[in-house]
């Protein structure tokens, strides 16, 4: 169970733990870096804040805590390697160039370029490597006061999952602002729509569908003189490790939307289907391409969420949830030729039109600038935003999807989320060899997380079984 802390190898997440608690307990007795009451009204004093991970996210994450407010500055920043730097830098200094305050002391790469970013003298920093790292960045953000924002998922895994848990409790115990990544909940459509499921109009919700299917994504060749570490990592989609697969890293986001709909009570079990039919050669690291995943509640409500990447085929993302009263359908892709966004809640036996929400204005404020807007806007304000556990929840109810997938078992909520699976590397080292895991086969590959359980059930009783 042992996590090592990249930044300094040896360290295993039991004493990155220890440290962290004795340095909040230190911290506690510290009023947290909050920029004081007021300044909001002027809304001209400086808030600084530090990217980490300056790829396509990063990147964007960044342009949009400048456009916030003119009085952001980005101080610090830092990724693995120069190249992403470079680039984020170049773009902000053309749109926000008196907001760009970073210096060559302030520009830092390597294993170890977050504990640089967050001990800069920065007031908030935003979070967007790829999701391995995040439990680890969020909580030295804590530890050292920063307000956050955290591009989804917040965790691959049941251990990170239950770190970020932990991260949560501390930053709200310190009133710090923490804002997520899952931009559907920042939505002006999914913000009109959710709350009138919620409040009944559908009556209570009885099954769902939902899926997102979306083509390719990006793959990075291996070049000559990479090592099999550096390889993964600059092309960290690939590898369950680092992404958590394609249903943890994408479809997540609908999953999401799923548990918004049942006011974010997580799913008793799940059990699925999936593999890889496109992606089959050794370039795509050992994740699969697509997944069929049930999940049922405690009261017998099921959702059916089907994703998939993969190319020449349809595409969509759209959520249908039915209750007693009626049906309310989203599509939500961005894109007009997918179906663009459309909202419509519609009570069974009714051939009107129903509530509908068709002409979203093509000026809406986009739902990753909202993230920005009102995490910095609530830092000014002195009241930081918290999105609290249902970040976390949704990741690991993906992750409960994936587990599910690999394994061909029934998985329940208890079972995962106290799973013996810690998929991150011992001694995280950028030279060192690492092979790739093989492509997970239900029944026949050996999981250890998986293996434990099992050994667990033995000793408990029966293993849960799905419904007829
Ligand atoms: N909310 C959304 O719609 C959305 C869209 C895209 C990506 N994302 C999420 O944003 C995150 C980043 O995705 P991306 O598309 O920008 O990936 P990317 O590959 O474009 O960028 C990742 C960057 O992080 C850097 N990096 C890797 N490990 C690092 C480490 N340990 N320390 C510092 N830097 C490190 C890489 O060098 C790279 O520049 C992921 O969690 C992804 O799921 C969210």
């Amino acid at each position: 169970m042992a996590r090592p802390n990249p930044a300094s190898p040896g360290s295993s997440r039991r004493t990155f733990l220890k440290t962290t608690a004795t340095a909040a307990s230190v911290a506690a007795a510290v009023t947290p870096l909050i920029v004081p009451q007021g300044v909001r009204a002027a809304g001209s004093e400086v808030v600084k804040f530090g990217l980490i991970g300056c790829g396509g996210r990063g990147t964007g994450a960044g342009a949009q805590a400048l456009s916030a407010n003119p009085s952001n500055h980005i101080t610090a920043i830092g990724d693995l390697w120069p190249e992403p730097i470079d680039r984020a830098l170049v773009s902000y200094t053309k749109q926000h160039p008196e907001q760009v305050k970073v210096t060559p002391d302030t520009r830092f790469t390597g294993l170890d370029a977050f504990k640089k970013v967050i001990d800069s003298g920065v007031d908030v920093v935003l979070l967007t490597t790829p999701p391995a790292f995040r439990w680890i960045h969020f909580q030295y953000a804590v530890e050292k006061n920063k307000h956050v924002f955290a591009e989804k998922p917040l965790c691959v895994d049941a251990a990170g999952y239950r770190a970020v848990t932990k991260t949560i409790e501390e930053s709200k115990r310190k009133n710090l602002g923490f804002v997520d990544g899952f931009c559907w909940r920042y939505s002006i459509g999914e913000r009109a729509t959710f709350p009138k499921v919620h409040q009944g109009a559908i009556g209570d919700i009885i099954s769902i569908y939902s899926h997102y299917n979306a083509s390719q994504l990006k793959m990075t060749p291996r070049q000559a003189g990479w090592s099999d570490t550096e390889w993964q990592l600059r092309n960290w989609l690939y590898f369950t490790w680092l992404s958590g697969d394609h249903i943890v890293e994408q479809a997540v986001h609908t999953i999401d939307k799923v548990a918004w709909a049942m006011k974010d009570e997580m799913p008793a079990r799940a059990w699925a289907t999936g593999g890889r039919q496109q992606r089959v050669e050794p370039a795509y690291g050992h994740v699969w391409d697509h997944f069929a995943v049930v999940y049922e509640w405690a009261n017998g409500t099921r959702a059916h969420v089907y994703c998939r990447q993969q190319d020449q085929v349809n595409t969509g993302v759209s959520d249908h949830f039915v209750g007693t009263k009626g049906v309310c359908d989203i599509t939500s892709n961005f894109s007009p030729k997918n179906g663009g966004l459309s909202y419509v809640i519609r009570e069974h036996g009714d051939k009107g039109p129903g509530w509908r929400l068709t002409d979203v204005p093509k000026d809406y404020p986009s739902a990753y600038q909202v993230e920005h807007d009102e995490l910095f806007a609530s830092i000014r304000d002195g009241k930081p935003i918290n999105a609290g556990q249902r970040v976390p929840n949704s990741a690991m109810m993906a992750i409960m999807g994936r587990m599910a997938g690999y394994s061909g078992d029934v998985i329940t909520w208890e079972e995962a989320i106290t799973s013996t699976e810690d998929s991150f590397p011992k001694n995280l080292d950028l030279a060192a060899a690492m092979p790739t895991a093989p492509v997970a086969v239900p029944g026949k590959t050996e999981l250890q997380w998986l293996k434990d359980l099992r050994e667990a059930r033995q000793k408990k009783s029966a293993p849960p079984k799905q419904n007829a």
